[in-house]
């Protein structure tokens, strides 16, 4: 340790400085994570965990964690799907929460978890997110401060409504709704209804996080009969404007996924995009 500044070198890593408040980061692998787009390619999955629809890799989250909190914090997933936060939480040494309604997924998620063996806590919780406080209250978890949340919420229906990818995702054997379940946010028809209720979880988990922790949600756009519904945005929009709930939007990064095939789309006719990129949008409560 280089006592008079405080830092330590970690050879190919880089040096880290001890007064650093928010990761276990060097300098050099801070400002790598900075870059406003990146591409993920994440190891070849094994054919009992692609189970779920619309996963997203561990190792993306593991990266994302990483910048977003120190070993020992609380990590949140609200929409746990198939565990992936809380596998690559664990991996990371942080401890985490992830709540799924679907049983089907909350039983893969445990099963996965169950099979990796983590020094850190991982809490599994079947139920609804819009009653986010009284599952952890039953589960005794309700003086959690969490460091950091990274979740990808349904794409409003539309699991459901694409009709072009639904077509691959059945040859796949993968779901094309995610439930029937009343509170299953994906089964929220009117556009406008799904942004207030997406609003609304996040107002919960507003309460739920530390004074400077930070929000990461993994959204799109999303075409639909011949016009975009900007999702991405409107959900960045609609978290800043919550009242004393607001969380502060601080930036977009893009996932691009050049691994995906280009489909014909309105050929010889009209524009219509092959939309290979997600948005992650950072947020935090100040
Ligand atoms: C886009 S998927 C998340 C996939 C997850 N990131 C993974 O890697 O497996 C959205 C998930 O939210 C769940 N969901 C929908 N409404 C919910 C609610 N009100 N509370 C909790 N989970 C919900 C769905 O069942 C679905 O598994």
């Amino acid at each position: 340790m280089d006592k008079k500044n405080n830092y330590i070198d970690f050879g190919e890593r880089g040096r880290f400085n001890t007064a650093n408040k928010l990761n276990d980061l060097t300098g050099k692998e801070w400002i790598k994570f900075t870059k406003s787009w990146f591409i993920h390619r994440p190891p070849r999955r094994k054919t009992d965990e692609i189970l779920h629809p619309a996963k997203f890799p561990e190792t993306l989250v593991e990266e994302f964690i990483a910048f977003f909190s120190k070993a020992g914090g609380w990590v949140l997933d609200p929409f746990l799907g198939t565990g992936s936060t809380s596998i690559a939480a664990g991996r990371m040494k942080r401890n985490s929460v992830g709540i799924e309604i679907n049983k089907k997924y909350f039983d893969t998620a445990a099963s996965r978890i169950k099979k990796e063996k983590f020094s850190s806590q991982i809490h599994t919780l079947l139920g609804s997110s819009l009653k986010i406080d009284k599952i952890l209250k039953q589960n005794n978890l309700e003086n959690i401060k969490f460091d950091y949340t990274i979740t990808s919420p349904p794409y409003w229906n539309q699991l459901e409504r694409n009709s072009i990818r639904q077509k691959g995702r059945k040859e796949k054997g993968l779901d094309t709704i995610y439930s029937d379940y009343k509170r299953d946010i994906g089964n929220i028809n009117s556009y406008e209804e799904f942004i207030e209720v997406q609003a609304k979880i996040f107002d919960k988990i507003f309460d739920l996080t530390k004074t400077l922790g930070y929000l990461t949600i993994i959204t799109n756009n999303i075409y639909f009969e011949g016009k975009l519904y900007p999702l991405a945005f409107d959900t960045a929009v609609s978290l800043t404007k919550r009242g004393d709930k607001s969380w502060v939007l601080k930036d977009e990064k893009i996932w691009m996924q050049d691994d995906k095939a280009l489909v014909a789309l309105g050929v010889n006719n009209a524009w219509v995009g092959n939309r290979h990129h997600q948005y992650c949008l950072n947020f935090r409560k100040e």
